[in-house]
């Protein structure tokens, strides 16, 4: 028998029992006299005592034993002397009088501990031995429970687990597809689902009428710290449904989670926010409202008054942050370079600071004198302490720039705490967004996106303007999910593939299974589908997705570990039928 017990679960009431244990050497420590192992496993960590005195054999064995080795033992427990309230078997250890090493270890590249002194690649190289950290074990356990919480409430609900196939045909998620040769269909492709999208709408076809996945999904873009090449959705769609019902049935789920995950009460309904009103607000279409601090447009109060960047500019808005009148011009200027990032792109920064004594400076003072000032602080409802930071420039720029700034400020303020949520839906998104680029519109969500109802006429005068049944579930600044009432209708549907500029034959190739479908009776439907992984690190209160994926990609989507992507070899390809470009 390798273990009678774990190494987490021994107490007081344990002393005096003889049993056997397995694990990981945490520590060996070597005093002499004695020897102490911190035996660990995934439930916890126990001391294991080996006395010169009593038997120099066996202390001698412990001592071989280094970092990472894997060893059972028998032996006593016994109330420590010297207890450490920090374990939770801290008041016990064993008195060991048997030891045998199962394997032994190299001395692993970095240190096995909370905060390891390994950087990021080495850890992501032995991505198995940074799994045993306790960080990252916890983190693995709380996807693994959000996973089953998940099931438990959506299957109290009515919903079907259906798996679909990861070899199909191309999805229009707006992302680059994975593709796959076909040996059996030479000079043919697979491409990998960027999302399941057209499937749950055929299984609503197919009368399932409450589907969901838990569910891998590819997409080859571009990568950050909450986007992954295979990330994994709670996908989700039902029949018979309006906008409403969707969102009242899945603000159940997060508030359910909220409470059987982090025992949060976190009352429903959730704020709906027009899409319009987040992007005018906060300056972009995933608010992070655990605080204030909404962007406010002042360029008409501005403008005339002899400054020539607001006199040139088609937008100036500002943020007031309370209480911090006391910016140094040292942590202005700090500021001042933030926003003049290439990322963020503004030019420069003015401020008004409202002094504690009523004063007021600004940077452009030489413009604006006090009483023109003064409706600056009155738009703001500014008092003394506050500041105000105001940027200039296209509104396109200028308001994404605002809400960065806005969000740097909270961080600097302090505002953003980790342990508080603050889940809304963004709703009423436009179902179109024009590309410069290309010169049309692309689905601002995709294809399949209804139209409401109401700006229907829109779609031929002024495609810009329609808004979409489409919604997206947001927490903190992250978007956790999206989704939309479907179009269940194949004139519809065709319609819609004419404003997004697909010819008839495009369209017929591309989802002429779908808009045939649409002809044997489609339900009205919609869905939603979240991001498993960032839904994961905002709970577990992580920057990045990485840390909840077990075995996850690097920033060049690569997995270091197994040296992926590779060459494959010339048979492979001949098999394959393909030649590479030199
Ligand atoms: P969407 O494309 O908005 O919608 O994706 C849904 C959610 O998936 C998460 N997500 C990602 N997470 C990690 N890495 C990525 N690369 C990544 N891309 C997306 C986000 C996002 O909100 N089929 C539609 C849903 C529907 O209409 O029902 C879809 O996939 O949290």
């Amino acid at each position: 028998m390798y273990r009678t017990h774990t190494c987490g679960e021994l107490r007081m009431d344990n002393v005096g029992q003889h049993l056997t244990l397995a694990g990981w050497v945490q520590k060996n420590r070597d005093l002499g006299g004695m020897t102490f192992i911190d035996l660990r496993d995934r439930y916890g960590i126990t001391q294991l005592v080996f006395n010169m005195e009593t038997n120099a054999a066996l202390c001698e064995e412990a001592r071989k034993c280094g970092r990472e080795f894997v060893i059972r033992v028998r032996g006593s427990v016994a109330e420590r002397s010297n207890k450490n309230p920090k374990l939770p078997t801290g008041d016990i250890e064993i008195l060991v009088d048997e030891i045998s090493i199962l394997n032994a270890s190299d001395v692993p590249p970095f240190t096995i501990e909370d905060k390891s002194d390994g950087g990021d690649d080495l850890r992501m190289k032995y991505r198995y031995l940074d799994l045993r950290r306790n960080p990252l074990q916890k983190n693995i356990r709380l996807r693994h429970k959000m996973a089953k919480a998940v099931r438990d409430y959506l299957d109290d609900n009515e919903f079907v687990e259906v798996e679909t196939p990861v070899l199909i045909k191309s999805t229009p998620e707006g992302a680059r597809d994975f593709i796959v040769p076909s040996r059996m269909n030479e000079g043919q492709f697979y491409a990998l689902p960027q999302s399941p999208q057209v499937f749950k709408q055929l299984l609503m076809i197919s009368g399932y009428d409450r589907y969901f996945q838990i569910v891998k999904c590819f997409r080859d873009e571009d990568l950050r710290a909450d986007r992954q090449p295979e990330f994994t959705q709670i996908d989700c769609e039902m029949a018979f449904v309006e906008q409403e019902d969707i969102l009242t049935t899945f603000e159940g789920l997060a508030s359910s989670l909220f409470k059987s995950i982090l025992d949060l009460d976190i009352s429903t309904p959730f704020l709906r926010m027009s899409w319009d009103q987040a992007m005018t607000e906060y300056g972009n279409d995933k608010p992070d409202l655990r605080f204030g601090m909404k962007i406010k447009e002042m360029t008409e109060l501005v403008k005339g008054k002899g400054f020539p960047v607001f006199d040139q500019s088609e937008y100036v808005g500002a943020i007031k942050a309370e209480n911090s009148s006391t910016y140094s011009r040292k942590q202005l200027d700090k500021l001042t370079d933030y926003v003049r990032r290439p990322q963020i792109g503004s030019k420069g920064l003015v401020y008004l600071k409202m002094n504690e004594d009523g004063s007021m400076k600004s940077s452009v003072d030489k413009f604006y004198p006090d009483e023109e000032l003064r409706k600056w602080a009155e738009l703001f409802d500014a008092k003394p302490g506050d500041l105000l930071l105001v940027l200039a420039g296209d509104e396109k720029q200028c308001l994404p720039a605002l809400s960065e700034l806005r969000l740097e400020m909270g961080r600097q303020l302090g505002l953003m705490n980790n342990g508080e949520f603050f889940p809304l839906w963004v709703v009423d998104f436009p179902l179109l967004e024009w590309d410069d680029e290309s010169k049309r519109y692309h689905a601002m969500h995709h294809p399949f996106t209804s139209p409401k109802p109401e700006d229907m006429e829109l779609l031929k005068t002024d495609p810009g303007k329609v808004r979409a049944n489409a919604y997206d579930l947001v927490i903190n600044g992250v978007e956790i999910g999206g989704g939309s009432i479907r179009i269940h209708n194949d004139e519809l549907q065709q319609k819609m593939f004419d404003s997004l500029g697909f010819t008839k034959e495009e369209a017929q190739e591309q989802f002429g299974f779908l808009m045939n479908a649409f002809k044997y009776g489609a339900p009205p439907h919609g869905g939603v589908a979240f991001g498993f992984d960032r839904w994961v690190a905002l709970f577990a209160g992580e920057d990045s997705i990485r840390d909840v994926i077990a075995f996850p990609k690097n920033n060049s989507g690569r997995d270091v570990m197994i040296d992926s992507p590779a060459s494959v070899s010339t048979d492979q390809l001949d098999e394959l039928k393909l030649n590479l470009k030199p």
